[in-house]
């Protein structure tokens, strides 16, 4: 089973994934080593920087009793001498039982499954997906509202480059919500995924300021290292900016995610607000990477 891409996944595959993060949470809250994935390896290929899901994905495997190899700077690898993608992919599944890729290229973990016997996971592949945050963002949005249905979700910022956001809308979309997309005019989220929305009879609405007053208001990091021109970045650099003063208007209920890092999205003078819940968001990666690990290598 490969995890690539939220477009396709069922309601009853989502809700099986949470029903099995709920069950490692608290060994990942513990940290207390099993032997679930016991001689078991896990290869992490990073193309691209990540501090969270590289290391969460981490600490997944190591408490689960399992093993990691991998690289995070390609410079370090053969790919620098002009090994490509399919090649790497093939050698490096005969070291791994399963294989996290992050990757600059959309289409990379799709490329990587095509030439892998063993299991590939997206760990993000440029600004298409970013599925296993997805199922991250969903857990925290579970525990924290208590259910998935009947929820008014904002997603902010950079909507059209921003992996996080196409993977949350698809997993949400198999459930009973409506949206707000908040974004420049520039940034908005691809037109494909909006009619793909609309098309599963899902509400829509696109705005070009911060919705505060819905039940869950996802914030987003402007994707610099997307923008094929510097000055464009700019223009949009600081659109949407929560802070104390915009605080004031949140509902009382709304609350704040953000798949991290953060630039000056969120102004620190937040994090002690009730409604901050994107460092609890960034944990939950524990136990939500250590349930899709037991999936794909011990097939509980
Ligand atoms: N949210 C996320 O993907 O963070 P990293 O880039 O640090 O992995």
């Amino acid at each position: 089973m490969d995890i690539i891409s939220t477009r396709n996944m069922s309601r009853d595959f989502i809700e099986d994934v949470l029903e099995k993060t709920k069950k490692m949470e608290p060994i990942a809250k513990a940290k207390k080593q099993v032997d679930m994935l016991k001689g078991k390896t896990l290869a992490t290929l990073f193309f691209e920087p990540s501090t969270r899901t590289k290391l969460s994905f981490m600490a997944a495997m190591n408490l689960l009793g399992g093993t990691v190899v991998g690289f995070d700077d390609p410079r370090t690898s053969s790919v620098k001498k002009g090994e490509t993608l399919a090649d790497t992919i093939r050698v490096v599944e005969g070291y791994a039982n399963a294989i996290v890729i992050r990757h600059p290229n959309e289409g990379a973990a799709a490329l990587a499954a095509k030439f892998s016997e063993v299991p590939i996971i997206n760990g993000g592949d440029g600004s298409n997906q970013h599925p296993t945050q997805a199922l991250l963002d969903m857990y925290t949005i579970l525990k924290e509202k208590g259910k998935l249905d009947g929820l008014k979700v904002t997603l902010a910022g950079d909507l059209k480059y921003g992996r996080t956001v196409h993977s949350l809308a698809y997993a949400l979309s198999k459930f009973d919500v409506s949206f707000v997309f908040a974004s420049p005019p520039s940034l908005r989220m691809p037109r494909w995924i909006v009619a793909d929305l609309k098309s599963s009879g899902i509400s829509v609405k696109e705005i070009n300021s911060i919705e505060v007053k819905s039940d869950v208001l996802y914030l987003t990091r402007i994707q610099k290292e997307r923008f094929p021109d510097i000055e464009e970045y700019q223009r949009v650099a600081s659109a949407y900016i929560l802070d104390e003063e915009t605080l004031k208007e949140l509902g009382e209920e709304t609350m704040i995610m953000h798949p991290l890092p953060r630039v000056n999205e969120i102004s620190p003078g937040v994090d002690n607000d009730r409604r901050a819940k994107y460092f609890v968001q960034s944990f939950y990666g524990v136990p939500t990477r250590m349930a899709l690990l037991a999936m794909v290598m011990a097939d509980i």
